[in-house]
């Protein structure tokens, strides 16, 4: 990451998790400071966060040591890249939301003129309160600002419901989106459609034809869309590979074959701006299949392979002209020529060309890199990185057109 990111820790039993986001954070390279509200001290030793981020705690005695140079409340605003507020307390959501600079953590976070991330965590009653419902709705409309709301689950009063700090996972993509887009939601208004994974055509009830497809690219799209706000859907087949908490803030539509994929997608396709086919959908099921299982010796041998039918091309035939499609294509090299063909063929607005044969790209692997092609064939290059960041880099290079996308032509319907 490489950036100043100032965590903001306030007093709920989540603040227990501090010590490891913070080394997740300086694990991927960032420059880490932490500051702690009073009662955030109370559960999560500063000297632990000193260690971890190579760097002083910043606690409210601080604030008022005369020997500071500058107010200390400034002297963290002006040097944070991106502001992480984690957990975030019901109080200093309030302090927040009316102006309350009383304590080191709010004068630091209203000083702030950097993106800020949130992550509330509370009791689930403390969180359907009216009146906090109503300051996390203020919260979520200053620019500038990536909210990310509880995820559900056990909770330290030992009931179960929402209120848990989401997963550091999510906390470290939710930190990139905000890092690339400075907090502002680039893709709200937007409706989303993504696919993603692999599919599986079965032969009989326990063999069947797929591909090593892990669907964390798909995924890093449709979650990387959701954290710039856009609605998004995801219809995924079965996934691998793939960090739970990505799945979280998504609303989500498993599948299995690509017929049922097929069927999920072109459902929901009239409802979205545009659709991201990243799946990587059988094109060849069995031509004989059986509902019990065969014996061994009874397999058919050769198996007789059937053509699925090519389910991109038939989504982008529905497409109309304010709706988009990208789509993926996973090839051995790097071969525009057919890139364009296939783009040209299936009716992709843009087709991101991926070597599965290149070190640390493909199938199965947590990186990914390659050639994002507009069909009046204007490409970028995106360097192997990340499936996330370079998710974030797709988006990034799109988000401004997709905002005024209008084929020319008529309705493919
Ligand atoms: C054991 C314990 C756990 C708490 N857990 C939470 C919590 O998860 N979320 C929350 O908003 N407040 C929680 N509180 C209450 C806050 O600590 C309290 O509202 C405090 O004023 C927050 O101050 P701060 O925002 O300056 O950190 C807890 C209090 C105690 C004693």
């Amino acid at each position: 990451m490489g950036r100043r990111i100032l965590v903001a820790g306030c007093g709920s039993i989540a603040a227990v998790k501090l010590p490891q986001l913070v080394s997740s954070l300086v694990q991927h390279g960032a420059q880490v400071r932490c500051v702690l509200s009073p009662k955030a001290e109370q559960f999560v030793s500063p000297l632990a966060l000193a260690s971890l981020s190579r760097h002083p705690c910043s606690l409210e005695a601080h604030q008022w040591d005369p020997c500071q140079p500058r107010p200390l409340h400034i002297a963290l605003a002006e040097w944070a890249e991106l502001v992480l507020v984690a957990p975030l307390s019901v109080t200093t959501m309030a302090r927040l939301v009316h102006g309350l600079a009383d304590t080191l953590l709010s004068s630091t976070l209203l000083a702030s003129q950097a993106p800020l991330l949130v992550a509330p965590a509370m009791n689930t009653a403390m969180w359907e309160a009216p009146a906090v419902q109503a300051n996390w709705q203020a919260l979520c409309h200053w620019p500038r600002l990536l909210p990310l709301e509880p995820s559900s689950g056990l909770l330290a009063c030992d009931s179960r419901g929402m209120g848990r700090l989401p997963e550091l996972e999510l906390i470290l993509q939710g930190t990139r989106a905000a890092l690339v887009t400075g907090g502002v939601a680039d893709l709200k208004g937007l409706r989303i459609l993504c696919s993603a994974g692999p599919t599986r055509e079965f032969l009989d009830p326990v063999r069947c034809l797929t591909n090593p497809s892990s669907g964390r690219m798909g995924v890093a799209m449709a979650l990387m869309a959701r954290l710039r706000g856009a609605a998004v859907e995801l219809v995924h087949g079965p996934l691998s590979n793939v960090p739970p908490s990505w799945l979280e803030p998504l609303e989500t539509c498993p599948v299995v074959s690509a017929a049922e994929m097929g069927a999920a997608l072109a459902q929901r396709l009239p409802q979205v701006d545009g659709l991201v086919m990243a799946a990587a959908v059988a094109d060849h099921g069995p031509g004989l299949t059986s509902s019990v299982k065969w014996p061994k010796g009874a397999l058919p041998n050769p198996l007789p392979l059937q053509e699925v039918a090519d389910l991109s091309a038939g989504l982008a035939s529905q497409l109309r002209r304010d709706q988009w499609m990208l789509g993926f294509a996973a090839q051995q090299g790097l071969d525009r020529a057919r890139a364009l063909e296939k783009q040209e063929r299936k009716g992709f607005d843009w087709i991101f060309l991926n070597a599965i044969d290149l070190a640390g790209q493909g199938f199965g692997q947590q990186t990914n890199g390659g050639i994002l092609i507009w069909g009046d064939g204007r490409e970028q290059g995106l360097n192997t990185q990340d499936k996330a960041a370079l998710a974030g880099a797709i988006w990034s290079a799109l988000a401004k057109e997709l905002h005024q996308f209008h084929r020319s032509g008529p309705d493919k319907v």
